[in-house]
């Protein structure tokens, strides 16, 4: 149970004990931190049911409040709002329960569930760029979030390596070499184990391919047949497109290794081709697909529908799958081979329509619960102009150059504030990465999910202000007040002292986190997670401006002192591992 859940579950006590709903003692943190450290609001909606005065309510709740060992002050305000302060004591014990918490106060499902995670959707022959950013970034965040609370998680970066793209790579491919063993149609392999061409040559190859088969209709049947070729199974066909693959996620690998991204599972669209032909017999048989023009069609329109749904294609008129049957017969993959509770799908917002009629599509032919199916789209990260981010010349901007556009400037800004002086070269790159990286990070998780954001890496970078340096910097620090602390002989001891008002502070905002970490797993929003991290490392700061731990005037408030800094340490690593971020060693 979080903080707000126990003092909600001893409000709402005193409310049924008033004959009252309740759910009327919900308490939230105060409105006006000034006057109060909670407040609860009950007393005014039970009024209004009621026909009767607020404030006396409110009274009436607090005298059956009065004595309990959690409340010290509690106060009717305003209309009638129950204003609440907590006694030292319960604060005291509540840190003394997270202490003992291997995670710091994180939440726990009561309820854990096994849930795929799809967060990637890069696709073969195209090198990674900043649209690929913000589903990595915040998928990431979101299976580390939902893991921590003792769900089973498991992350699917489904690589977009079936469609006309691969088509066009093979045909590609045979008009510039066609004497290759791939191309010859009775060869059954086996085929060579090494590529024929390098992902250099490959990344070189998809654009000359797509534009020539969009200047071209001739070009563009060729492209065609090869796709159906490779779908139908053809040896040399398939052997190459393995090749094409493999050379692309290799490459894929490293981008995201270096912004700390790791998929259990580098499954692709074509995973779900083995399925089609059970499926379209399956929902043939059912009455659940339907011919038009040719094709073989799923509707999935509803008469309450406030806009019009077209119905998706499941097989086109030549028979070769495209996006949306690859994304239902993904889904019955995943409920055979994994049987999950829950599919959560990272995607960008401009897919919203797509993801709606599959969900449809999936609950009308009976595979997996509509409810289940969960597409967490996001907005889209802006240059300053306020349309999708590009490079300077209009181009969209490869995320390998990205990275390294943020790492450089991640140096300048650790030599301008003097950080990483006399570190070794290779120290300083690793350092200014993790910097870099969490500037990015940070940046793209600290908006709600939904809202697009303008990409500004002066702002994103600066080491004060709610930024990824600023936290990660919060954290080399405490690491080093500790280190100091061990180095003049302190322990910290088992009893936290609360005497002053920015020990308490930094206590609520420490007994805090299991309350942001749940928010954030309800509204699948890491934002929640960014302001609890700042409000941590904050309160932290104000903390120690006041109450110094090794010089403090006596052992009783060193120890408890460094207690309390050593529980905040821990919390804010948690809680940044969670946002994707890694502090350094030093910096
Ligand atoms: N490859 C797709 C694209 O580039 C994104 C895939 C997202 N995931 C999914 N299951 N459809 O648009």
């Amino acid at each position: 149970m979080t903080l707000l859940d126990n003092l909600s579950a001893i409000v709402g006590d005193a409310f049924a004990a008033a004959d009252l709903d309740r759910a009327l003692g919900a308490v939230k943190p105060a409105d006006r931190p000034d006057l109060a450290q909670f407040q609860s609001n009950g007393a005014l909606a039970a009024a209004k049911a009621a026909k009767e005065n607020p404030r006396a309510i409110a009274e009436k709740i607090i005298e059956k409040l009065l004595g309990h060992e959690a409340f010290d002050r509690l106060t009717v305000a305003g209309p009638g709002f129950i204003n609440i302060n907590l006694t030292k004591d319960y604060l005291k014990a509540g840190l003394g329960a997270i202490s003992n918490d291997a995670d710091v106060g994180a939440w726990r499902a009561s309820d854990p569930e096994k849930i795929v995670i799809d967060y990637g959707g890069p696709n073969v022959a195209k090198p990674l760029h900043v649209g690929h950013l913000r589903a990595a970034i915040i998928g990431e965040s979101l299976k580390r979030i939902f893991r921590a609370a003792g769900n089973e998680v498991i992350g699917d970066v489904h690589l977009g390596d079936w469609g006309l793209q691969m088509g066009q790579l093979i045909s590609e491919m045979a008009l510039r070499s066609p004497a290759l063993a791939y191309f010859d149609a009775n060869n059954k392999g086996p085929f060579p184990k090494e590529p024929p061409i390098s992902i250099a040559d490959l990344e070189e190859m998809y654009p000359a391919a797509s534009a020539a088969c969009k200047a071209d209709e001739a070009r563009a049947g060729l492209a065609r047949k090869a796709t159906k070729e490779l779908q139908a199974g053809r040896p040399g066909y398939r052997a190459l497109w393995r090749h094409f693959v493999d050379l692309s996620v290799d490459a894929m690998r490293v981008d995201y290794d270096d912004l700390g991204v790791e998929f259990d599972l580098w499954k692709g669209e074509a995973d779900a081709d083995a399925y089609i032909p059970e499926l379209t017999d399956d929902l043939r048989n059912r009455g659940i697909l339907e011919h038009s023009d040719g094709a073989e069609i799923i509707r999935v329109a509803r008469d309450d529908d406030k806009k019009e749904l077209p119905p998706i294609i499941f097989l086109n008129s030549e028979g070769a799958v495209g996006y949306h049957a690859t994304d239902v017969a993904t889904i019955v993959d995943r409920q055979r081979n994994i049987a999950p509770d829950r599919m959560l799908y990272v995607v960008d917002a401009r897919q919203r329509l797509h993801f709606e009629q599959v969900f449809r599509a999936v609950e009308k032919a009976g595979y997996f619960e509509e409810a289940r199916l969960e597409h967490l789209w996001f907005g889209t990260m802006n240059g300053k102009d306020g349309k999708p981010f590009k490079t300077r010349e209009g181009g969209t901007l490869k995320l390998r150059d990205f990275i390294n556009m943020v790492t450089e400037r991640a140096i300048d800004r650790l030599r301008e504030n003097g950080f990483a002086d006399g570190y070794s070269s290779e120290e300083t790159s690793k350092v200014a990465q993790l910097v870099g990286i969490a500037a990015l990070k940070f940046a793209d998780l600290s908006n709600p999910r939904t809202s697009d954001y303008i990409f500004d890496l002066d702002r994103f970078m600066a080491f004060e202000g709610k930024t990824g340096p600023y936290l990660l910097y919060a954290s080399v620090r405490i690491k080093s007040v500790l280190d100091k602390a061990a180095a003049a002989g302190l322990k910290p001891a088992g009893d936290f002292v609360l005497e002053e008002s920015e020990e308490t502070d930094l206590a609520l905002a420490l007994l805090a986190f299991g309350d942001a970490h749940k928010s954030a797993i309800e509204k699948r929003m890491p934002h929640i997670l960014c302001d609890h991290a700042y409000r941590l490392a904050q309160s932290f700061s104000k903390f120690y401006a006041a109450c110094p731990i090794v010089s403090a005037p006596e052992v009783r408030l060193q120890t408890a002192r460094l207690a309390l800094a050593k529980l905040t340490g821990a919390q804010l690593k948690i809680v940044l591992d969670l946002l994707g971020l890694e502090a350094p060693e030093r910096m």
